[in-house]
């Protein structure tokens, strides 16, 4: 009987795919799967660093995971990933019961780590690595809806922004070999998937050094040629590296999504010259530019900060103008939180009071619902195609699906199939989806 494991995954969509590359060591090793938590003999959290409460929420889980080993004492209880990465042996020391931590390069090593666990040893590995990509390891896609699949093109990041943990915890950036990933591409997609989405924290930046160097661009050519009816997708690009080849490639490939997910942090030029994102406002709104000049009507998402160390009211000011300038059709808004071991906790002091962060937050989420909803309601009348996904969760018997732009379109329909690329009049807009019918 092989023992079964259970993952849970929090943070970003790269700790989603790697979660099913450590699915794919695990079964490999002759582990499986487990259904629930009270099945499991191996715990395994995916862990996230970026913000404090990130952290606070993992935390909070490995209370309920220490109820289960009291429980059941031969569990083994792993924490991979970020923290596992920044907290390394604190996580063993605390009082959690935690018998594993793993760091993002070291998944390969799980099945010997459990091993480890198993005879009652601590066992450690968070070294972090200059080469591993997993290149050769197929996901096992875990939670997935079929239709959609991640692909990890790159690791770690070189880009030591100041407020943010990811380059200490993932280490520096290297590129996955490309016939790889057009390989898992071509998988997925005889497999069923109809759209794959390229993954890594600086897209832009990927390089291959091969006979023929290929850049981001000439990949996201590839993987577009895999096939027209597979949908491509690619997130993060930096503003600082977007370039008009990628716009032209998109351009060129229908099947490339009509979206682009372009953090700006700020809009103040002092506040990112603070932030170390090598990028000026200007340069920011010309990137724009680009985008509506060689893409009309590409979608563009951003994340933005609040109340970065010494943010004053008048750059905040900027970052609410530079808003409603590009006008984004969905953001990912946050508070400042300091994260230790950052140039910023190292050097700059994290001066915005709490309640002003609050607020400024707040404005910006006030402005971004206007903003959404002023990108949904241009929608309504329009026919847009849409790649049904799977039952919406309501009303009954209602598909939802998403469009090119990453808008998520709901609509009835007795015999659509995830998977199938739909035709949809959109007749109107709630706060996050588009409801429409099939034309
Ligand atoms: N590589 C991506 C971002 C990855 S982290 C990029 O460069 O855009 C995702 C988002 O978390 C960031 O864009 C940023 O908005 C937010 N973030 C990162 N560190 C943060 C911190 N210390 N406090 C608050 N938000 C943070
Ligand atoms: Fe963090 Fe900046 Fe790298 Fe993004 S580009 S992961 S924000 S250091
Ligand atoms: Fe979090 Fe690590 Fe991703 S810190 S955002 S899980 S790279």
């Amino acid at each position: 009987m092989p023992k079964k494991y259970y993952i849970e995954t929090y943070g970003c969509q790269m700790n989603v795919a790697d979660s099913e590359v450590v699915a794919s060591v695990l079964s490999d090793a002759g582990y499986a799967p487990a259904g629930s938590i009270g099945e499991a003999d191996i715990i395994l959290v995916n862990t996230c660093s970026i913000r404090e409460n990130a952290e606070q929420r993992v935390w909070g889980r490995l209370d309920l995971f220490r109820a289960q080993k009291k429980k059941r004492p031969q569990v083994i209880v792993g924490v991979l990933g970020c923290m596992a990465e920044r907290l390394k042996e604190k996580l063993l020391e605390s009082d959690k019961m935690v018998d594993m931590v793993v760091g993002p390069d070291a998944y390969r090593d799980l099945p010997m780590l459990v091993e480890t666990a198993v005879s009652g040893h601590a066992a450690v590995n968070v070294l972090l690595s200059r080469e591993e990509t997993y290149a050769d390891i197929s996901p096992v896609r875990l939670e997935s809806n079929g239709v959609s699949a991640f692909i990890s093109i790159m690791r770690g990041c070189n880009n030591m922004c100041a407020y943010c943990v990811v380059p200490y915890v993932r280490g520096a950036e290297r590129s996955r070999d490309p016939e790889t990933i057009v390989q898992e591409a071509r998988e997925v997609f005889e497999q069923g998937y109809r759209e794959v989405t390229l993954l890594g924290q600086n897209v832009n930046s990927y390089s291959w050094a091969g006979s023929t160097p290929i850049g981001f661009a000439g990949l996201l050519e590839m993987v577009a040629s895999v096939d027209p009816g597979l949908r491509v997708r690619y997130s993060t690009s930096h503003p600082k590296d977007l370039s008009d080849d990628v716009l032209e490639v998109m351009a060129g490939h229908d099947n490339i999504c009509r979206h682009i997910h372009l953090p700006v942090q700020s809009g103040s030029s002092s506040v990112l010259k603070r932030m170390n994102r090598k990028y000026t406002r200007e340069w920011y709104l010309d990137r724009i530019t680009s985008i509506n000049r060689i893409l009309p009507g590409c979608a563009l998402s951003t994340d933005i900060i609040a109340g970065f160390c010494g943010e004053t009211e008048e750059e905040h000011q900027e970052t609410l103008s530079l808003m409603r300038e590009v006008g984004f059709d969905f953001a990912y808004m946050f508070k400042y939180s300091e994260r230790p071991g950052t140039k910023a906790s190292r050097h700059m002091k994290d001066d915005v009071p709490d309640e002003v962060k609050t607020r400024r937050l707040n404005e910006i989420i006030a402005l971004q619902n206007e903003l959404s909803s002023v990108s949904k309601k241009a929608d309504i009348g329009r026919i847009l195609e849409v790649l049904v996904e799977g039952p919406a969760k309501k009303p009954i018997g209602a598909m939802m699906g998403r469009t090119s732009g990453n808008k998520v379109v709901v609509f009835q329909a007795s015999d659509v199939r995830p998977g199938e690329y739909v035709q949809v009049k959109v007749t109107r807009a709630t706060s996050a989806t588009l409801i429409g019918n099939l034309v």
